[in-house]
């Protein structure tokens, strides 16, 4: 008996349970460390759930966030961007920033726009090419084209701190 419950004591000792750093995910790159807060997605989230229906839920932001991520890998105009980057990384938090903001039930864990753009010296042509393929992978999704602008009025103003060129 005694045996049993020191090697159970011994297990919890081995196997922790600690919260997933987010700058450390298993899978993907470590990345610097920064402050989690849900104000790093750059943008109040829409009341409601209207929006996040509209969408589909998480898998139609799934869907909406791979493919445009997908064709933005493929564009030439911008797939030099995406060469280094951890696209594991990338659909994840994006998947999370557009579940938050559309007021659906997520955290954004991931890094402010600034800080995630700031090297990377993008010019406005750049998030002309993401937009179309935003707006095509919105289409495909069958998101009515006036939430859809929502949307993209809600994204706007990121642009401060995402096109430095
Ligand atoms: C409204 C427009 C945009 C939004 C909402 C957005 C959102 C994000 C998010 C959430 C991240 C991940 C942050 C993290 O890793 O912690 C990120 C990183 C990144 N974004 Fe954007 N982005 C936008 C525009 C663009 C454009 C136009 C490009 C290039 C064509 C781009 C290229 C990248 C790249 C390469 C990274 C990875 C940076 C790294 O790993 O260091 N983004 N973006």
């Amino acid at each position: 008996m005694i045996r049993m419950l020191s090697l159970t004591a011994m297990l919890a000792v081995a196997t922790p349970v600690v919260a997933q750093d987010p700058a450390h995910m298993p899978g993907e790159e470590a990345v610097d460390p920064y402050s989690v807060a849900d104000a790093n997605a750059g943008a109040q989230p829409f009341a409601g759930t209207e929006m996040f229906d509209a969408f589909h839920g998480q898998a139609g932001i799934d869907r909406i966030v791979d493919r445009m991520l997908d064709r933005s890998a493929a564009d030439p105009r911008t797939a030099g961007i995406f060469v280094a980057t951890d696209m594991i990384r990338l659909r994840r938090t994006l998947k999370e920033q557009f579940c938050y903001v559309l007021g659906g039930p997520c955290a954004y864990t991931g890094r402010s726009m600034k800080d995630a753009h700031d090297d990377i010296g993008l010019q406005p042509a750049d998030m002309g090419a993401l937009v179309e393929h935003l707006q095509t992978a919105m289409e495909e999704e069958g998101v009515p084209f006036h939430t859809q602008n929502r949307f993209l009025a809600k994204l706007a103003p990121m642009r401060r701190d995402i096109v430095t060129r």
